[in-house]
C-alpha cells in the first residue's frame, strides 16, 4: 500500500516498555474517576505503537504515567525488562533521558524566552555533552536541522514563536533527534496541523525510529492515522485496552463494537492515508 511503513521483522524483539495491571483513579468517593483501569501491555524496541480512542477514554492519563510526571494508583511499569525507578532526582533523569514526549501544541515544548540555539543546545546537554567544543556541538544543531529540512542559519538568534507553525514542528521533531530517547510519545502531535505538514511529521518521525532506533508510541482519537503508522494498535474505551495486535488485524477485522464504530467515522481507511492523494 502507498506510504503505508514496512514494519522491520528482521531484528529479534525486546520489551521497551511494559505495564502490568496499571491503573490511575482520580478523586474520591462519588467524585472518584478511573481513567486508566487495569492495563497490561508490552512495547517492543522499534515498534510503532498507536494508543486509540476517543476523547475522554483515558490516554493522556496513561501517557503521564508513562512518562513518570504522575504516579499511577496501582500497577507496575517496566522499563527494558526491569521495574521503573524513579525513587531519587537521578534516576528520573536518567529515566527521561530515555523517554520524550511530544504534544499538540509544539509551543508546550519551549521556553518562550530561549533562542532556538539554547533549545537546541539544552538538547544536547541533556545527553552529556555539553562538554564538546562550541564547533562541535553547532554540526550536531546544523545536523539536526538538515534532518527536518531547517536552516539552522536561518534560525539562528531568533526565537522559536518567531517560526511559522510548521517550522514550529520540525524543530520539534530536531530537538528529539538531539535527545535520541528510546521511547518517543506523539500525543496528538498532529492535531493542529493541515493534512500535508501532518505526513511530513509522521514521516520524519517515522525516519527518526530507522534513525535512532526509537519506539514512537502515537497516541490518538484518529484510527486512519493509527493504521498508517502502526505495527501494534491498542484501542483504548473507558481506561481500558478493549482490542489490541496488529494494525492489519485490529482495523482491517476488528472485533468490539467500539472498534468498529471508530472506524466506521473514517469510510475510506486506506484511501484517506495514501499520501499520493495528499
Ligand atoms: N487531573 C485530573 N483530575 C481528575 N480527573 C482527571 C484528571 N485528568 C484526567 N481526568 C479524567 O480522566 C479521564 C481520562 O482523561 P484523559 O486521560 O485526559 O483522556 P484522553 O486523553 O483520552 O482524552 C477523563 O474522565 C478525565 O476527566
Ligand atoms: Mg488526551
Amino acid at each position: 500500500m502507498p506510504g503505508r511503513y514496512t514494519p522491520d521483522m528482521t531484528s529479534e524483539k525486546k520489551p521497551c516498555l511494559q505495564g502490568v495491571g496499571l491503573t490511575k483513579v482520580f478523586g474520591l468517593g462519588r467524585n472518584k474517576t478511573v481513567a486508566v483501569d487495569n492495563v497490561d501491555f508490552t512495547f517492543h524496541e522499534g515498534e510503532v505503537v498507536s494508543i486509540v480512542g476517543e476523547s475522554g477514554s483515558g490516554k493522556t492519563t496513561l501517557a503521564k504515567m508513562l512518562l513518570g510526571l504522575i504516579n499511577q494508583t496501582s500497577g507496575d511499569i517496566y522499563f527494558q525488562g526491569e521495574q521503573r525507578d524513579l525513587s531519587s532526582h537521578r534516576k528520573k533523569k536518567e529515566y527521561w533521558r530515555n523517554i520524550q514526549a511530544i504534544f499538540q501544541d509544539p509551543f508546550s515544548s519551549y521556553n518562550i524566552f530561549n533562542k532556538i540555539d539554547t533549545v537546541l543546545l539544552d538538547c544536547i546537554r541533556m545527553r552529556g555533552n555539553g562538554h564538546l567544543p562550541q564547533e562541535q556541538k553547532r554540526e550536531m544543531m546544523i545536523e539536526a536541522c538538515r534532518f527536518v529540512n531547517l536552516r539552522f542559519e536561518e534560525l539562528t538568534n531568533k526565537y522559536p514563536f518567531e517560526l511559522s507553525g510548521g517550522q514550529q514542528q520540525r524543530l520539534m521533531i530536531a530537538r528529539i533527534f538531539l535527545l535520541k530517547p528510546k521511547i518517543l510519545l506523539a500525543d496528538e502531535p498532529t492535531s493542529m496541523v493541515d493534512a500535508c505538514s501532518r505526513s511530513t511529521i509522521l514521516d520524519s518521525l517515522l525516519d527518526l525510529r530507522n534513525e535512532i532506533g526509537m519506539t514512537p508510541i502515537f497516541i490518538t482519537h484518529d484510527i486512519g492515522l493509527a493504521f498508517y503508522v502502526s505495527d501494534s494498535v491498542y484501542i483504548m474505551e473507558h481506561g481500558r485496552f478493549v482490542e489490541s495486535g496488529t494494525a492489519d488485524d485490529v482495523i482491517l477485522d476488528p472485533q468490539e463494537p467500539y472498534t468498529k464504530r471508530l472506524i466506521s467515522d473514517v469510510p475510506k481507511i486506506r484511501e484517506e492515508w495514501d499520501l499520493s492523494t495528499v
